[in-house]
């Protein structure tokens, strides 16, 4: 059994399966979300991943990826259906997200969550060299830290936990509260995205478990755990060089001229999720149509959604609105040629996406609530050319960040439909400016630097990465 003095312990492996040109099944590194936001800090280590492979009851043995060792984590399709679609993402998903959907409790969805997690902790005391650093990630895995201390008490435990964490209001709905939150605080250091969601988390450790805790500092047992924000971002440099490629500039140009050469091209992309607000835009651009302030020859808009958690009944029954009501406003607004709405439920790789970031005038990012939103960040990274206006919504952990956004109450109707139309409506130097400026800051906050922080705050002695940058 190989072990390494860097383990990352996430749901997912940061690999997808493809097929290659002969037809024989590939592994690849996945792109997008947490595992780009992890890459470049393993790259610097001999580091241990480990996670699930997707589908069920098969832990394939993958290759090094990126000199990363992949360590498969069985599901059956009962873990899957509990742990996974179950007690992840239909209790803890829409609970940590303002409960914008009801969450569903079930008993044996919390059994099979702590089976799993008891899994994937003995997979990383296994992949753990003495005194390793052991890096927990998210919601699907908070009992991970502490069944992991249990188990190897030598190791330092980092949790970052990528999704809001509520106010103390909607916590304290979880019928299994108090050992969610001993879960977490077996880590050495809980990171979030932002500074309200640990103050939010200290009140709870307070309330449900009668402990000393602070916005910094909470004691447990003999234990001082640390927590505090750490903002992920994304690679902005990966982003910026695949975004000033020529086939990928000569793509943007080539997607406006299909689109007709519209005078403004309005873009969103956004995983098929309730928490996204899709249907709020939707609403916000169908009135905008009806009222006459948009003209469908002039203006375009282009919804990507890509398909996500497709067996989860919520995340289906938004599928079928959102169609509908796209279906509907192309019925109503649309000519020949010429739809509204030009809507996309597919998967898209980072060439195309990058090619669609350059070719719109304006993004619109409108989560009802979102812990940070990379979607956000990576417009703003792929705009070389100093160009394209955000519509960034106040309620996704970005808009703490991305202050000089065209900033939104998504659940605002009115104001949404202001927010886009000063965003169509403003001065070159106004959008140019404001982007100018969101660069400026993600320069200095990208990937490379939030997962420093993080691991320097969890390394306090500094040992890992006098190892890591050696
Ligand atoms: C959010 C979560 C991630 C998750 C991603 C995609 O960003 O914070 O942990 O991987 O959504 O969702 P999925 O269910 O496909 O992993």
């Amino acid at each position: 059994m190989r072990q390494s003095s860097l383990v990352v312990v996430a749901n997912r492996l940061p690999v997808d399966d493809t097929v290659a040109p002969d037809g024989a099944c590939e592994w690849r590194r996945s792109p997008g979300g947490l595992v780009s936001a992890l890459h470049p800090i393993l790259q610097h280590a001999p580091a241990i991943w480990v996670g699930w492979a997707g589908g069920t009851d098969t832990a394939p043995t993958l290759p090094d990826i990126d000199g990363v060792r992949m360590r498969t984590v069985a599901l059956s399709e009962d873990d899957v259906r509990q742990h996974y679609e179950g007690f992840a993402n239909a209790t803890l998903w829409p609970l940590y997200h303002d409960a914008v959907e009801q969450p569903v409790y079930h008993r044996r969805w919390w059994e099979s969550y702590q089976r799993v997690n008891q899994r994937f902790a003995e997979a990383a005391a296994e992949a753990a060299e003495p005194g390793a650093v052991v890096w927990v990630q998210d919601y699907h895995l908070q009992l991970v830290p502490g069944m992991l201390r249990a188990l190897r008490p030598d190791l330092l435990i980092g949790f970052f936990l990528h999704v809001p964490f509520p106010p103390p209001e909607l916590f304290m709905q979880l019928p299994r509260r108090a050992e969610l939150l001993l879960g977490m605080l077996g880590a050495d250091l809980v990171g979030f995205q932002r500074a309200q969601a640990a103050h939010n988390f200290a009140q709870l450790a307070a309330k449900v478990l009668q402990v000393p805790a602070t916005d910094r500092r909470i004691a447990v047992e003999d234990r001082v755990v640390r927590i505090g924000a750490f903002p992920v971002s994304i690679d902005m440099a990966e982003m910026e060089v695949l975004a000033a490629r020529p086939d990928v500039v000569a793509h943007a140009n080539q997607l406006r001229k299909d689109l007709g050469e519209p005078q403004h091209m309005i873009l969103s992309v956004d995983r098929m999720d309730y928490t996204k607000g899709i249907e709020h835009r939707l609403k916000a651009y169908s009135e905008l149509l009806a009222d006459g302030h948009i003209k469908v020859r002039d203006t375009v808009l282009v919804q990507v959604v890509v398909p996500s958690r497709e067996r989860v009944e919520q995340y289906q029954i938004l599928r079928d609105r959102v169609e509908r009501e796209v279906g509907r406003i192309n019925g109503e607004f649309g000519r020949v040629g010429e739809p509204a709405i030009h809507y996309l439920n597919q998967p898209f790789d980072r060439a195309e996406l990058a090619a669609l970031y350059r070719a719109a005038d304006v993004m619109m990012v409108t989560p009802l609530r979102d812990g940070m939103n990379l979607v956000a960040k990576e417009y703003v990274a792929a705009r070389v050319d100093g160009d394209g206006a955000l519509v960034l919504s106040e309620f996704a952990g970005a808009a703490a960040e991305l202050t000089q956004a065209y900033l939104v109450n998504p659940h605002d109707l009115d104001g949404l439909k202001l927010t886009l139309m000063h965003a169509l409506e403003a001065a070159p130097s106004d959008v140019r400016g404001r982007m100018a400026a969101m660069r400026a800051h993600l320069r200095t906050h990208d990937i490379q630097a939030w997962a420093r922080s993080y691991v320097t705050a969890l390394d306090r002695s500094g040992s890992l990465m006098t190892r890591l940058t050696s």
